[in-house]
């Protein structure tokens, strides 16, 4: 069960950074995407290949499994399955002064943010701040939380992903 499951979720990575790509340098990608992600190399948790990062990015294809599974049952019904936010309009509070979940898929703010305090958001949600995030400190793992952390990042285009990294080095 646990591996169907793993095969059925890195098939459709596979599938769906095929039908994004075109460059051959994409392609690159896509090749090492599909030899990383397979059941098998996921199964084997201490193979080379799992530990390998992704190209120019700070996660490994196995964390990026885990941080899905962890984005879909604890962000997604707040932020959006793909993280694209479920509000027209994200910058607007409500009739309370809240602000709504923000899109986390690199189209918003969230990628001014380091790392460091990326987390802290997921720890400490922002209630304490007047927000509506709840706090997953004792919710989550630590690695479940750096997993949501590399999902997240995931979605965000080569360009905001670059820029992002040249100002917080990993
Ligand atoms: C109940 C709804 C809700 C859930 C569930 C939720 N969030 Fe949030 N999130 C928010 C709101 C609302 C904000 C804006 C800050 C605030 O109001 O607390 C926010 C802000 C954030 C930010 C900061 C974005 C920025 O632009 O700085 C990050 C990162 C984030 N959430 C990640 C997550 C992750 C990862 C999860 C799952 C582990 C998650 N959120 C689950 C509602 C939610």
């Amino acid at each position: 069960m646990f591996k169907t499951v793993f095969g059925v979720i890195s098939l459709s990575i596979v599938a769906s950074i095929l039908v994004a790509c075109g460059t051959d340098d994409e392609a690159k990608k896509v090749e090492m995407n599909k030899t990383v992600v397979t059941e098998k190399t996921v199964d084997n948790t201490s193979t080379r290949t799992v530990g390998k990062k992704v190209d120019g990015r700070w996660y490994t294809p196995a964390q990026l499994i885990r941080g899905k599974k962890v984005f879909a049952s604890n962000c997604a019904s707040c932020h959006g399955d793909k993280g694209q936010g479920l509000t027209v309009d994200w910058k607007k509070p409500d009739a309370k002064g809240v602000f709504p979940p923000p899109p986390l898929n690199g189209s918003a703010h969230a990628w001014h943010h380091s790392k460091d305090l990326l987390m802290r958001t997921v720890n400490e949600g922002g209630v304490a701040l007047g927000g509506a995030m709840p706090s997953f400190k004792d919710k989550l793992s630590e690695k479940e939380k750096e997993a949501v952390l590399a999902h997240v990042m995931s979605l965000w285009p080569d360009k905001i992903y670059n820029t992002w990294s040249k100002r917080n080095p990993q």
